[in-house]
């Protein structure tokens, strides 16, 4: 009897034995490492990313196995996006600006160039942007009079003054790298469409929606290249793109000092055209969005309200901001 239960001890010896070893090798196993969630998410595109801080042994401990790789190395500076917002004053002025600030503040590294079409700063303006909770710049130019008539084209004036701003703020150093584009205030923008145009090198491109009388209007690709254009307006345009359609690289400003907007001779709808011509081919442009076949950004235009109800003089004492 004695010996029947030994010999059956010794059978369950090895596996008792094995059973242990696997348990203790399971709890070994490190736990996967606490990665912090960037506070920004738009930007995924491995740098300024989520990276797993260095791991450093804790006091008392033994030393790390040998084979722990190495913090990898210092990831290249995020290039800073800045956003070119002319605006001018109407009842809808500060929803669309609210909904811009709303978007800009969840992208990293944003700097939002916001110019006025005044003759001076606004109060609702300043104040919206010392509550954006983003870095900014406010400017003002106003528009001569002789311009502001329906047909000609808008905000020439306050587009050339981002720029003069930019050019102006990199002079002496050989600057950060960065991208520049052309945010109006009426456009929807989706956070994916900075993750985009983040990686600009030259001059970058995408489709637009709710523009050019259509759906969408968008650059077509053969090959990774623009081959010409989908839209329903004036396909002729050499550029037919909306405003809100590209983003240009710092360097590329910087190295064409004269690339403005012009008055003279242009026409609404051929301001992209004109001032893409001076900066870059159409050979040349690098199609975002994959292919230009995803819309990033709408041209939602909020309807003109309808204030038929004001009354013509303040009834109410309570003056408030709309
Ligand atoms: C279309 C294009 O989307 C614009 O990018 C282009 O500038 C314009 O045509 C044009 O050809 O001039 P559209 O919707 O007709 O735009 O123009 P708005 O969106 O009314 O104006 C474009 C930007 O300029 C907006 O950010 C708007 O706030 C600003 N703006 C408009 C001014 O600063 N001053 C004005 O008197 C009018
Ligand atoms: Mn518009």
């Amino acid at each position: 009897m004695k010996s029947a239960l030994l010999s059956r001890f010794f059978i369950l010896l090895p596996w008792i034995l094995i059973v242990i070893l696997m348990l203790d090798v399971d709890t070994r196993r490190p736990a996967p490492p606490l990665t912090p969630r960037p506070y920004s998410v738009p930007y995924a595109g491995g740098r300024g990313g989520a990276r797993s801080p260095p791991r450093r042994g804790l006091p008392g401990r033994s030393a790390e196995p040998r084979n722990v790789s190495r913090p990898p190395p210092p990831a290249p500076p995020l290039p800073t996006i800045y956003a070119i917002t002319p605006t001018y004053s109407r009842p809808v002025q500060k929803a669309e600006l609210t909904r811009l600030a709303n978007t800009f503040r969840q992208v990293a590294q944003l700097h939002w160039i916001l110019v006025e079409d005044a003759a001076a700063r606004s109060e609702l303006v300043s104040r919206l942007l010392a509550r954006a909770g983003l870095p900014s710049t406010h400017l003002h130019v106003p528009t001569p009079r002789r311009y502001k008539r329906p047909g000609l084209p808008r905000a020439t004036e306050q587009r050339n003054a981002g720029l003069a701003w930019l050019r102006q703020r990199h002079r002496h150093s050989r600057a950060h790298p960065g991208v520049l584009f052309f945010a109006d205030d009426d456009n929807t923008y989706s956070l994916e469409l900075f993750q985009e145009m983040r990686t600009t090198r030259k001059v970058s491109v995408w489709p637009v929606g709710l523009v050019g009388g259509r759906r969408y209007e968008r650059p077509l690709v053969e090959n990774g290249r623009v081959v010409g254009w989908y839209t329903g307006w004036r396909g002729d345009r050499p550029f037919a793109i909306d405003m809100a359609g590209f983003a240009v690289s710092l360097q590329v400003i910087l190295s064409n000092p004269k690339a403005v907007f012009k008055r003279r001779g242009s026409q609404p709808g051929m301001q992209e055209s004109d001032f893409l011509k001076q900066i870059t081919t159409v050979e040349e442009l690098e199609p975002k969005a994959n292919n230009c076949t995803k819309v990033l950004v709408w041209h939602t235009r909020t309807e003109k309200v309808n204030l038929a109800n004001e009354p013509k003089y303040r009834l109410d004492t309570v003056n408030i901001e709309v």
